[in-house]
């Protein structure tokens, strides 16, 4: 696997390609990589003939220094995992690097990134937006794949890509479980034996018949603390609180 660290070195390998029928397939991470993302990483592959993959930790997104320090890493790991599956190209930028411009510009959306994920997490979505615009201008792929366990992330990238008409089709993967019905999440990892084995009530609440005043009820009283619960866009969504560690997850619902 090739590694590049700045952006002209990597131009300059995407360019001496282009115009061939290589397709590429892009997939941005921040590491700490799991099932979920070996899956969107299995997707490219399946459909393109290169896979690029990302790794930047990106600082821009985080609302609280505590969550963004606490972030799992496990960059030797994951290179690892990276070289096993057989992936073509890794981009692992430094902040510099990226944000030449230290953050002065960004991308903003004014509706779907003020709820549910958005309410109580100021900045977050601007900050996902503006370092996936950056990316996938670096990365000029054919396809880029993000998981629906972030839904309302991958909804709003899908929508910034046709805003403003970029070239990358933006494709969605299923959301991976771990058996007992877990949503993967890099943070899964923080937890503690217990937190772990009281984390899939989660999903088992989030998925009941039960009604929405229902579900946060049951949540605190198993000992979540909830930030919130909603319907939208036939699907249920929801962010905890357990241990410290967010957990957030989906199911359609009609
Ligand atoms: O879903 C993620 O891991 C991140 O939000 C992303 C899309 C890599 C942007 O930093």
């Amino acid at each position: 696997m090739n590694i590049f660290n700045n952006v002209d070195t990597w131009k300059r390998e995407r360019h001496s390609w282009q115009g061939t029928a290589t397709s590429l397939g892009f997939v941005p991470t921040m590491g700490a990589l799991h099932e979920g993302h070996i899956s969107l990483i299995k997707q490219s592959q399946k459909e393109n003939y290169k896979t690029l993959v990302s790794i930047f930790l990106n600082p821009t997104q985080f609302d609280k220094n505590d969550d963004f320090n606490n972030y799992p890493r496990s960059f030797e790991k994951d290179l690892s995992l990276l070289n096993e599956l057989g992936v073509n190209y890794l981009f692992y930028p430094s902040y510099d690097e990226l944000y030449q411009d230290n953050y002065r510009y960004s991308c903003r959306e004014n509706e779907l990134s003020k709820i549910l994920c958005g309410a109580n997490r100021t900045g977050h979505f601007d900050g996902v937006l503006t370092v996936v615009m950056k990316l996938l201008n670096i990365a000029e792929a054919d396809r880029a794949y993000f998981g629906e366990k972030d839904y309302q992330q991958y909804l709003l990238i899908r929508e910034m890509a046709q805003s403003f008409f970029l070239k990358t089709n933006i494709v969605s993967c299923p959301l991976i479980r771990e058996k007992d019905g877990l949503a993967l999440s890099s943070r899964n990892l923080r937890l503690s034996s217990a937190g772990r084995k009281k984390a899939p009530a989660f999903y088992r609440i989030l998925s009941s018949t039960l009604s929405l005043k229902e579900i946060k009820k049951e949540l605190i009283r198993v000992g979540f603390k909830v930030e919130y619960v909603e319907e939208f866009n036939n699907r249920r969504f929801g962010a905890v609180h357990l241990e410290n560690v967010r957990l957030i997850d989906n199911v359609p619902h009609k």
